[in-house]
């Protein structure tokens, strides 16, 4: 299994739609941050789907590290 990169030491903050899939890039090695942009083809991890609830501001895990993705979790301050 391959171990994710480290995209941002913290979270990135995404406003997000009511209703609307989101693919949060789990592998680190997208160029569109936080989300998906095929870089993980090389590596054998896989974008999250995230179904947003409501229309707001959230704080989206950069680190790959956390253990609520997609959402940050403090993991990146041990880092
Ligand atoms: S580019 Fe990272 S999961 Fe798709």
């Amino acid at each position: 299994m391959t171990s994710p990169a480290v995209a941002q030491k913290g979270p990135y903050l995404v406003q997000v739609e009511a209703g609307k899939t989101y693919y949060w890039c789990s592998c680190g090695l997208s160029r569109k941050q936080p989300f998906c942009d095929g870089s993980h083809k090389v590596t054998d991890l896989t974008p999250l789907a995230y179904v947003a609830t409501q229309t707001e501001t959230l704080e989206m895990c950069g680190c790959k590290q956390s253990q609520d993705k997609p959402f940050c979790d403090g993991s990146h301050e041990t880092l």
